[in-house]
């Protein structure tokens, strides 16, 4: 059997997305490309991986037995990379980190201080919304994660370090600006551009207007926060966001936080990574330096 590694990569990311153009966006590949490297798999082993039934694919048997072993080979050298990782010590090791999106505005900051104290170490960092660091999780591919609340579902170890609170925002000369106390209910008769289905933001937000038994109706999606901000600036509704992502807009005056009665929402922010996972040398020092320096070095 001729396979390459790649190869295994590519039919990971299509058998797990049951998709070739998702697959083809992950690993940022044109389609032709992925459906190629399948095809010379399939030539390899003689077999069919995937078939088509209507618009949907589906694994064969082969295809069940190649995802299982491509798993299981992913796996094996991401912990051959740990091991030699643990080899080099905190002097020259890697840090494959994964953050939410709305930590991307403090995480960098962490990162700084702790590369000034350990020079040599590098890192490779993901920033995705909360369903991309689930799959991160899941696929136990990155040495720690920087959430919100981690999910019940798997068994992790989560350490909380740092409250995130998610604010109403909205123009500065919006008539709401000036009032204070605004019930949940005239906030019900506004406009609101959202984050996208799947981010942490946008789930807290349902949650909790579904706690008070109401629903934030008329919505954009935007899937980025600066997309939100500038759509709020520019007068398309209001905003719900954290306040980790308004340093720059409150310093300049660019938009202001409303007054709304039960807010802020209350969320925190996490590092988590996957139970009974050994963590290399420059993980366990990033660890203890992010849990015992975010606060002083975020003035928090
Ligand atoms: P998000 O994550 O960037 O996906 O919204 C942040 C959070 O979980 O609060």
């Amino acid at each position: 059997m001729q396979i390459t590694i790649r190869q295994l990569v590519v039919l990971e990311a299509v058998a797990r997305n049951l998709s070739f153009t998702k697959a083809a966006a992950e690993l940022h590949l044109t389609q032709p490309a992925v459906s190629m490297q399948i095809k010379q798999i399939e030539e390899s082993i003689e077999l069919a991986l995937f078939e088509q039934v209507g618009k949907k694919i589906y694994l064969t048997e082969a295809g069940k037995e190649m995802y299982g072993y491509s798993r299981a080979i992913q796996q094996q050298l991401y912990e051959a990379e740990t091991v030699i990782e643990d080899l080099k010590g905190v002097k020259h090791g890697k840090l494959t980190i994964a953050i939410a999106s709305t930590a991307n505005y403090f995480a960098p900051k962490i990162l700084a201080a702790f590369k000034d104290q350990h020079q040599n170490v590098t890192f490779s960092l993901d920033v995705t919304n909360r369903k991309g660091l689930l799959k991160h999780l899941d696929n136990n591919d990155t040495d720690i994660v920087i959430m919100g609340k981690p999910p019940q579902s798997m068994d992790l170890v989560a350490e909380r370090f740092m409250e995130n609170p998610l604010l109403v925002i909205a123009p500065i000369d919006h008539p709401l600006v000036t009032k204070s106390q605004i019930s949940i209910q005239t906030l019900l008769q506004e406009t609101f551009i959202l984050r996208e289905e799947g981010s942490g933001t946008r789930i807290a937000i349902e949650r909790f207007f579904s706690e008070q038994g109401m629903k934030l109706t008329t919505s954009l999606n935007m899937s980025s926060n600066e997309a939100i901000k500038q759509a709020v600036q520019a007068g398309l509704g209001l905003g719900i966001v954290s306040l980790h992502t308004l340093e720059m807009e409150l310093a300049l005056n660019r938009l202001a936080i409303l007054d709304v009665e039960s807010f802020p929402i209350l969320r925190h922010w996490y590092i988590v990574y996957r139970s009974g996972k050994r963590l290399s040398p420059v993980t366990a020092a990033f660890t203890e330096f992010l849990l015992k320096n975010t606060a002083q070095l975020l003035g928090q």
